[in-house]
């Protein structure tokens, strides 16, 4: 089997850059497009059993109305991702020494309507997720479809990233952020990148 690596045209330097003076970086067009039909494919072939993220232990949340599935080892596509990242945690170790052990990753779907309200990853260091990261993969997201990721950086500016097909964002968990209103169905990978070993 290919062995998964961190995609030669990714700027790497850029990237641990971006990390460092704004605590989020933006890669555009991350993988392959074979690689992006391939891991939507996989995403919408298990639509039917993503459940109501707001749901956690029977109790109800308003914070978010999105739906999430844990990635599991058998959807072997988007299990490439996760093994991407996990070897640039070793890059992201290597130059800010965080510690990285672990990689936990979601699909997340956001139907029309649906949205994720102001909250941070990894509130006061409360648990292990040093470093968030969100991969778009559904074919089509339109500038007037909602759905940005606002985010404020480690300098305290507002950024609207938005969805754009096959974009890979990162940034630091303690990052204050949302996702706004999306008005198509926006979907994606989320994965944190963990100090500990993930209890999932
Ligand atoms: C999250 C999150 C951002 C996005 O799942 O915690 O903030 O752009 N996602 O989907
Ligand atoms: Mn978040």
């Amino acid at each position: 089997m290919e062995a998964v690596v961190i995609p030669g045209d990714w700027n790497v330097d850029q990237i641990l850059d971006d990390l460092d003076q704004h605590g989020f970086s933006v890669i555009d067009g991350a993988y392959s497009i074979e690689y992006q039909h391939a891991v939507s494919q996989e995403c919408l072939s298990h639509l039917n059993e993503f459940r109501d993220a707001a749901i956690q232990n029977g109790v109800v949340s308003n914070i978010r109305s999105d739906h999430i599935l844990w990635l599991q080892p058998e959807f072997q596509i988007s299990h490439q991702h996760t093994k991407t990242l996990q070897q640039f945690s070793q890059v992201l170790n290597r130059a800010f020494y965080l510690g990285i052990k672990d990689v936990e990753a979601h699909f997340a779907c956001y139907n029309a309507g649906e949205f994720y309200a102001l909250h941070r990853d990894n509130p006061q260091g409360k648990n292990g997720r040093m470093i968030s990261s969100v991969y778009y993969l559904h074919e089509e997201w339109q500038d007037d479809w909602g759905g940005e990721l606002h985010l404020q950086d480690k300098n305290g500016q507002w950024h609207a990233i938005s969805p754009k097909p096959n974009r890979l964002a990162f940034f630091q968990s303690d990052l204050l952020h949302e996702v706004l209103v999306a008005k198509h169905q926006r979907l994606s990978i989320t994965a944190w990148l963990r100090s500990d070993t993930s209890l999932i």
